[in-house]
């Protein structure tokens, strides 16, 4: 079947199985990598993207749901003028180590920082559980709260 949406801001179509998850679409069919595979049943959160601005974990999302929606990739979190305040934060404090599970971990922090602006630590446990086999939990949790004040910065 075919399935129309938009990705990062510009239209496309796919001819997928509509049960194709998400995420195979996006890295085979539209070749985009940035978005990663880890467990493939929704729990590490390596494969999270924005799915009408809320965070999806795209392994276990079928293609055919995304019809109409407006999908975001970790590509298309920036945009050419400006740099988001997470992808911002996330250079500041030097975050990653191998750096595989970072997009998903972004596309949450993103989605969280929508909804709930100045996240407290706890609010960052409730609302970031991904899983990072490099344990960078501690330098992540400096960026999102650097992301915020970035994030609030610019919203004054
Ligand atoms: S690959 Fe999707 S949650 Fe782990
Ligand atoms: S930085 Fe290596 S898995 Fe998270």
């Amino acid at each position: 079947m075919t399935t129309t949406f938009t990705l990062n801001g510009k239209q496309v179509s796919v001819d997928a199985d509509g049960n194709s998850p998400l995420l195979w679409v996006i890295r085979d069919t539209l070749d985009l990598k940035g978005t990663k595979f880890g467990c493939g049943k929704a729990a590490c959160g390596a494969c999270t993207i924005h799915v009408d601005g809320k965070a999806v974990r795209s392994c276990s999302y079928a293609v055919k749901f995304a019809a109409g929606k407006e999908v975001t990739t970790i590509e298309g979190l920036s945009t050419e003028e400006n740099m988001h305040p997470v992808q911002q934060a996330w250079m500041e404090e030097i975050v990653p180590q191998c750096g595989y599970c970072q997009p998903g971990f972004m596309m949450a922090t993103a989605a969280m920082l929508k909804e709930i602006p100045n996240p407290t630590d706890e609010d960052i446990d409730n609302n970031i559980v991904n899983v990072c086999r490099c344990a960078t939990y501690y330098r992540m949790r400096k960026a999102i709260h650097r992301a915020a004040e970035l994030q609030n910065a610019t919203t004054k």
